[in-house]
């Protein structure tokens, strides 16, 4: 008895005299349960643990004046995340006129959104000293690009970075939006996390290349946002076929339904297939991206095409 009174005493847990008489009655109680715990009360132990964790997890506040937010993501880089963002963003204005769409870059590391969207300068802030999105081909846009000098290394870490994204998630007025499509950048790290905690998001698009280590990323992707409760609305396969911009002829560069199964295994659809066309990445390089520049083009259709799959799988937009 006085050995381990002691060493609470050490432990400076609790605070009473040699006589032994003053034990608070909670801290004793918890004593007691300890010594006796059983099975079933081990249980309840673990259930009160994890509602207390999950009201301690930040609260969601949906961003002012945004409906419905869609964020673009993958498992790597390269896959062609951006490109997609944006032209899925025009898709969507493009296929419903009566929609306002934004376009969140959150790619803070590496963010393309200036240059697909030929976009440049600084945000004006507004009378509440929120920053006012850059428009063009319709769309507002916001990114850090816009904030930090094109050539000055981007390489903030930690808290930084978390700064960073709270500023565009947090500081932006724009205005009343249908949509906001958020560019992700690539993985399934802390910007990622950070955003599904803070923000409502009514679907997550996972963009993947049909190579079977891109489809092995876009898994972790997809796994990430379902432990978030984020609803992933499914895949979409870029780069699957190669079509000759002269006579058109069409060539599976990396086999036809690598997404295919990979959505089967996750139990996920498939948006849509985005060729690998020439005139897609010509047409990103000099900011005009392919919906808004060439609409009538296959490449254009297979977009608008994704943007339907996209809305039809949305939940309803809160009133
Ligand atoms: N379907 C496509 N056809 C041709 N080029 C593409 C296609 N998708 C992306 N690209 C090009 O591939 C490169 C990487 O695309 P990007 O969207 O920046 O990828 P991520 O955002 O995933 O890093 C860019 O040069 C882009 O123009
Ligand atoms: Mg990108
Ligand atoms: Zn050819």
């Amino acid at each position: 008895m006085r050995a381990w009174r002691h060493w609470l005493l050490l432990r400076g847990m609790l605070l009473w005299g040699d006589s032994g008489a003053a034990v608070p009655p909670g801290r004793s109680g918890i004593w007691a349960a300890r010594r006796q715990l059983s099975g079933a009360e081990r249980d309840t132990l673990k259930q009160r643990r994890a509602q207390i964790m999950s009201r301690g997890l930040p609260k969601q506040k949906p961003i002012e004046g945004v409906k419905q937010v869609i964020v673009v993501a993958s498992g790597k880089g390269g896959v062609g995340k951006s490109t997609t963002a944006v032209n899925l963003a025009l898709a969507l204005a493009a296929n419903d006129s009566t929609k306002t769409v934004g376009l969140l870059d959150a790619d803070v590391y590496g963010p393309s959104i200036p240059k697909m969207m030929n976009l440049k300068g600084n945000p004006e802030l507004s009378q509440n000293n929120l920053m006012r999105p850059l428009l063009n081909y319709g769309i507002a846009c916001m990114s850090m690009g816009f904030l930090v000098e094109e050539t000055a290394p981007v390489v903030w870490r930690g808290l930084l970075v978390m700064s960073a994204v709270e500023k565009l998630l947090r500081q932006v007025d724009w205005g009343q939006l249908d949509y906001l499509v958020v560019d992700m950048p690539p993985g399934t790290g802390d910007v990622q996390l950070s955003i599904s905690q803070n923000i409502p998001i009514s679907g997550a698009v996972i963009v993947s290349t049909p190579q079977d280590i891109a489809l092995m990323d876009a898994h972790k992707g997809a796994e990430m946002f379902r432990k978030v409760h984020v609803p992933v609305l499914g895949l979409i396969q870029n780069m699957s076929v190669f079509q000759c911009p002269k006579c058109k002829y069409k060539t599976p560069l990396f086999g036809t339904d690598g997404a295919r199964k990979l959505a089967r295994t996750l139990n996920l659809d498939v948006l849509g297939d985005i060729p690998l066309h020439l005139s897609i990445r010509e047409a990103s390089d000099i900011g005009q991206p392919v919906v808004f520049s060439q609409p009538e083009s296959d490449e254009a259709k297979a977009y608008l095409r994704v943007a339907v799959e996209v809305v039809r799988r949305l939940p309803p937009p809160p009133e």
